[in-house]
């Protein structure tokens, strides 16, 4: 006892001294880098960039910190860094400390390399160097592949399609230094080194354009390896490759037969290495997978598992032969993205009998993934899981949305003991699960739900005072989580999961504020690309399982649109200059397709999935032309075209391009206004769609926003837009001055609004409005997904306008290198049936947060009485523009000092409503009194 006292007192002495220390800015580090990127991720393994970029995070306890230079160095070896430095940099004057490019020697194929940075702030002092990060180049070449494709011999049951394994073994017999497995497939993969699975992912290679672009992985593999016999092996499914795909009996839409690809590479230490590759010696049979499909889940039968093939010193004397095959290897492609790995897990909130006599498991959450059961009993008895989203009005499980997708899991037991099941290559989207099977009682921990998705790093974080609000963003957050599996599918559960173009677009900058999407869109733009049809027109969905189904308004768009908003979000030119042809493509054909600058030909979805009411006898659905909309995507992404071309320094190109657009507006104005700007569609679309494009002279604008409010009013203050209109229609409204009906508008809480789903208990973004309708029906089966994110494009305005963060738009100053913080504290409901529904209570606090390339930025205002608080936090190397609404200076203090007594803090600016500042990095604490 007395001891422990002495040691507190002595912990609390170094207490003092750390905070003593701390507050003492002569001692503290000026700068410091906090954390390493490469190829915007962690210490990556299969880079095939010739010309790496380093990016760096960094830190310092004083505000208004920049860096002045950096110093990056790259060696061959990590314990012996110094001895084997293949490029120093050297110091360089510059600001820059995001995506600098590698520009050294030439990098070799599978080698691994490793580099730190060092950094000089803005009074030249230095930084200590950075921890040392590692990456590892991919397979540069297609001869760089000693291994041989092979397929499995033996003639499959061409119904069932049980998954093919693969095996052989190979012998180690000197000291490992480092081993890679390098990995792909025609179908998706697992595999297996003595026993082990090697790494983390689900559903690898991933979803590409396969005949184009197939991904490979690369593993560290050393710690798996052992001297002696090991043994190696794989199971294959038919996945994206053969699987059924979209709608009908659409089977082997890449091929028919799955094939596996797999070399690992050994170092020894005593510089020698060897390969050990898929070749004809290796072995194939049919696994206990019986069959396995994406939509339709997987049956597997435990009393066919081959015990110990996964191991050395296994017979494979009933096993076949393969058949090599010698496919060409040009095109594989490094995987850019993270793979796809279990996340979050859920235990059953509750065990339910049906009225119907089911008995179904409730996890609480809609989600994407699987779920996990261990189980006992005799050889042969069965536990088959169906998986829904939804309980319909009477409490009976509800598939009827799911159309053909099945989502069924069936384990049939070996009868040894205790035994957990999970799928391998397939995935539903559910929230409540059927279980038969099991007789007696179900005892809820023997099943667990699993999350799956890309893993990506989760950047926002939006809370407020309001909970519905809170559950909104959940919902949305969670709609992002079900449907970014490798590439941005429509929804995860029915016979569809495909990469709809234009939900990703419409969804694409409100998912740039919850995750680091930056690799995530980079790898399927590529794709997009990869299957934009000849006449440059782009497929409904990528990659495209759809034939020759394209060139829709909204939805070829993503073209322009998802690169444009990276390059903003993240500072992304790259993915400008390799889409940029894509773009143009894109252009060019709504050119074509357009006479006299009118792109009114073509079949478009439009507004898809705007409001109409069923019994619509006064006229109210929400019908927006869709040429109109063509139109205004037509002069959209040549904006965005024109503004690429300004970035990339194109400027034949940007007279071009801006000559056209000047025609495309014309045209809509001749066509679709009248001379007093009345639009010949009213919808709120159509103005939005027409407002956020500039599509109207500036004299025009002010009437069209009045008649967007007088719309919205005429609605009884609600919203009527489908998928495109929504993503704009706060934006348009804050814009033009009409904020507060933003507002009102998203705490609305009957249909149709955002906040309707939350009310009636959503965990997701339905695709529709009225999914379930308030009498507890639901809309038709046949599109009534329950996971569907595009409506959740309201993010966006959430995390720009409540919390008030944004990049500046200006070229130097995109991807958060100047910040712009203009949160809007006074939210008014102009509707007094609004105002009732949420108890007279407008939102009292808001808190925004967003990891960028610099670090974190927040945002977080609270109003208490007479005070508001407002919280900013600025990264280390930006700058900030920061409004406080508050035009009189004198009432502001910042850390209980006034404005004018902080050398740091610049009025840049004051109007009727603001104060408006400039700021450096740091942590601001304002009070408005
Ligand atoms: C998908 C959509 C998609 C639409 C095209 C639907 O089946 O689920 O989200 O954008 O088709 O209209």
């Amino acid at each position: 006892m007395k001891n422990n006292w002495k040691a507190m007192k002595i912990k609390n002495k170094v207490l003092i001294f750390c905070c003593l220390v701390s507050s003492f800015p002569v001692m503290a580090q000026a700068i410091q880098v906090k954390e390493t990127l490469l190829e915007n991720r962690t210490n990556p393994t299969g880079i095939d960039v010739l010309h790496p970029q380093f990016t760096w995070i960094l830190e310092a306890s004083n505000r208004n910190v920049t860096q002045s230079a950096y110093q990056i160095q790259v060696s061959e070896n990590k314990a012996n860094f110094d001895k084997n430095l293949l490029w120093d940099s050297k110091k360089i004057k510059s600001s820059q400390s995001v995506r600098v490019l590698y520009e050294g020697p030439d990098l070799a194929s599978a080698k691994k390399y490793y580099w730190r940075v060092k950094v000089w702030n803005q009074d030249n002092k230095d930084s200590k160097y950075s921890d040392v990060g590692m990456w590892q180049m991919g397979l540069l070449k297609p001869a760089d592949w000693k291994a041989k494709w092979i397929e499995a011999e033996y003639v499959e049951d061409s119904v069932h399609r049980a998954s093919p394994m693969f095996r052989n073994d190979f012998k180690i017999d000197k000291k490992i230094e480092s081993a890679t497995a390098i990995i792909t497939s025609h179908g998706l993969y697992q595999a297996f080194l003595n026993g082990k699975k090697i790494g983390d992912a689900y559903l690898t290679p991933g979803w590409t354009s396969y005949n184009k672009r197939l991904q490979y992985q690369m593993y560290d593999v050393t710690k798996l390896l052992q001297q002696g016999e090991n043994a190696v092996g794989a199971l294959l499914g038919s996945g994206w490759y053969r699987g059924p795909l979209a709608w009908g009996d659409n089977l082997n839409i890449y091929g028919k037969n799955l094939a596996l690809l797999m070399q690992i590479e050994v170092q020894y230490t005593d510089g020698t290495s060897a390969i050990f590759g898929t070749d004809e010696n290796w072995k194939s049979t049919s696994s206990d997978i019986l069959s396995s499909q994406i939509y339709n889940g997987e049956v597997i039968d435990s009393r066919k598992e081959k015990e110990g093939w996964k191991r050395p010193n296994y017979s494979t004397e009933n096993w076949s032969s393969v058949n090599v095959k010698d496919f060409d290897n040009s095109n594989l492609v490094a995987t850019y993205n993270e793979p796809i790995r279990k996340h979050e897990t859920f235990k059953p909130l509750n065990v339910i009998t049906t009225p119907e006599g089911d008995k179904v498991i409730d996890f609480g959450q809609n989600l994407v993934g699987f779920v996990m059961v261990t189980a006992t009993g005799k050889a042969g008895d069965s536990i088959t899981l169906d998986h829904a989203e939804v309980l319909d009005k009477a409490g009976n499980f509800y598939t009827d949305n799911l159309r053909a997708a099945r989502q069924e899991n069936t384990y049939i037991l070996s009868g040894k003991g205790e035994e957990i099941f999970e799928p391998n290559f397939t995935w539903q989207g559910f929230r409540f699960v059927r279980v038969k099977g099991i007789k007696g009682e179900i005892n809820p921990d023997d099943f667990t739900a699993v999350a799956l998705y890309s893993d990506m790093q989760q950047t926002g974080t939006f809370t407020t005072s309001n909970k519905l609000l809170n559950q909104l963003q959940h919902n949305i957050q969670w709609g992002q989580r079900g449907n970014f599996l490798d590439v941005p599918t429509d929804c995860p559960q029915r016979d569809e999961r495909l990469g709809w173009t234009g939900d990703a677009q419409v969804f694409s900058k409100t998912a740039a504020y919850n995750m680091h999407v930056d690799n995530f869109f980079t790898k399927w733009m590529k794709d997009v690309s990869a299957d934009q049809f000849d006449n440059g027109s782009i497929p409904h969905v990528i990659p495209n399982v759809l034939g020759n189904a394209g060139g829709s308004a909204g939805w070829g768009d993503v073209s322009t649109i998802i690169p444009w908003n990276m390059y903003l979000l993240y500072g992304n030119t790259d993915i400008l200059k390799n889409q940029y042809q894509s773009m143009k493509g894109w252009v060019d054909y709504m050119n074509g397709a357009s006479v006299n600058n009118l792109w009114n030909t073509g079949s478009h979805f439009g507004d898809w999935l705007f409001y109409a009411p069923e019994d619509d006898n006064d006229g109210r659905a929400a019908i927006t032309d869709k040429y109109l909309i063509a139109q205004c995507f037509f002069a959209h992404s040549t904006q965005l075209l024109i503004n690429t071309a300004q970035v990339l320094d194109k400027q034949e190109d940007v007279e071009k391009y801006s000559a056209l657009l000047e025609k495309i507006k014309k045209a809509f104005l001749n066509e679709y206004t009248t001379p007093n700007g009345r639009l010949v569609s009213g919808s709120q679309t159509a103005y939005v769609l027409a407002l956020n494009f500039d599509m109207l002279p500036e004299n025009l604008r002010e009437q069209a926003a009045k008649r967007l409010a007088e719309n919205i009013q005429s609605y009884n203050y609600h919203l009527t837009t489908g998928f495109l209109g929504t993503p704009y229609l706060g934006q348009v409204l804050t814009r033009f001055g009409y904020h507060d009906l933003a507002y009102t508008l998203l705490m609305q809480k009957t249909y149709p609004s955002w906040l309707y789903p939350v009310t009636a208990g959503a965990t997701t973004i339905w695709e529709r409005w009225d999914g379930r309708k308030p009498d507890g029906t639901f809309e038709t089966p046949t599109m009534n997904s329950f996971n569907h994110y595009a409506y959740g494009a309201i993010g966006d305005w959430m995390y720009s306008e409540l919390a008030g963060i944004n990049s500046s738009e200006k070229e130097g100053e995109v991807g958060y290198k100047n910040i712009i913080i203009k949160p809007h504290l006074k939210n008014n409901f102009v509707s007094d049936e609004v105002r009732k529904q949420n108890n007279d209570d407008a939102l009292t606090e808001v808190e925004g947060s967003l990891i960028t390339y610099y670090g974190t930025v927040k945002s977080h205002w609270k109003v208490e009485g007479k005070q508001t608080f407002i919280d900013i936090q600025i990264p280390v190397n930006t700058t900030a523009t920061v409004y406080l609404p508050e035009s009189d200076k004198s009432k502001i203090q910042e850390s209980n000092k006034e404005l004018s007594s902080h050398k740091e803090i610049n009025i840049a600016d004051q109007d009727e409503n603001n104060t408006v500042l400039s700021l450096g990095s740091g942590d601001y604490h304002f009070v408005i009194n």
